[in-house]
């Protein structure tokens, strides 16, 4: 079977972000027969419960769209005082909602980078009661953490550490394979 697709969001909107250009590595280690689109959370209002439905704002819309177009998620996320950062939960929490929500029972990978020694771990946990919730797959083997963040790129965005891409291609290949386990 071929043409998984795979959406991508990156949890940070800071233009120099570590996770937005682990996110672009990530684009460049796909499996084969797997395409990703990356897609943006920034220009989303914060979630209001009036703006469901038939007076939803387009770009929820859209948004939504590209969650329901997507096969499986991968969410590249920097860890927000232990958790998710808001704008991350916000999007969430915009494809959650209504009879077609569009994110449930999605399979996910979640990628955390920090400029810290624990590379996200706290962030990893902090998604399981939300996915728990979604019942969306999330991928635990194999775990991709990348701590001090700031030394782990060069200049145009180039993720140095070879071991760090041997483990997302682990990582993308399961997800790959739970998406398609999922499917049948
Ligand atoms: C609001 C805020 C909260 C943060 N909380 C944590 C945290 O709980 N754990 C951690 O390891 N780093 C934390 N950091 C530091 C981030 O890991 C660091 O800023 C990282 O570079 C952010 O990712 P980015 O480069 O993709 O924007 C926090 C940063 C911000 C701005």
């Amino acid at each position: 079977m071929s043409n998984v697709k795979f959406v991508g969001i990156s949890g940070s909107l800071r233009k120099d972000s570590y996770n937005t250009k682990l996110l672009n590595n990530v684009a460049a280690l796909l499996p084969e027969e797997v395409t990703m689109e990356i897609v943006e959370i920034r220009n989303l209002p914060l979630y209001d419960g009036d703006y469901e439905e038939e007076k939803r704002p387009l770009v929820v819309t859209e948004f939504r769209k590209k969650i329901a177009e997507a096969d499986a998620l991968v969410f590249v996320s920097p860890e927000y005082n232990y958790s998710i950062p808001g704008g991350l939960k916000n999007a969430i929490d915009w494809a959650s909602r209504g009879k077609d929500a569009p994110i449930i029972g999605k399979p996910v990978s979640v990628m955390s980078a920090t400029i810290g020694l624990w590379g996200g771990a706290r962030l990893q946990l902090a998604f399981l009661p939300v996915f728990k919730f979604l019942n969306m797959f999330p991928v635990s083997k194999h775990e991709v953490m990348v701590a001090q963040a700031n030394q782990k790129f060069d200049d145009k965005g180039n993720l140095l550490d070879e071991t760090t891409k041997e483990i997302i291609k682990q990582n993308l290949l399961a997800l790959k394979s739970l998406t398609l386990q999922l499917k049948k």
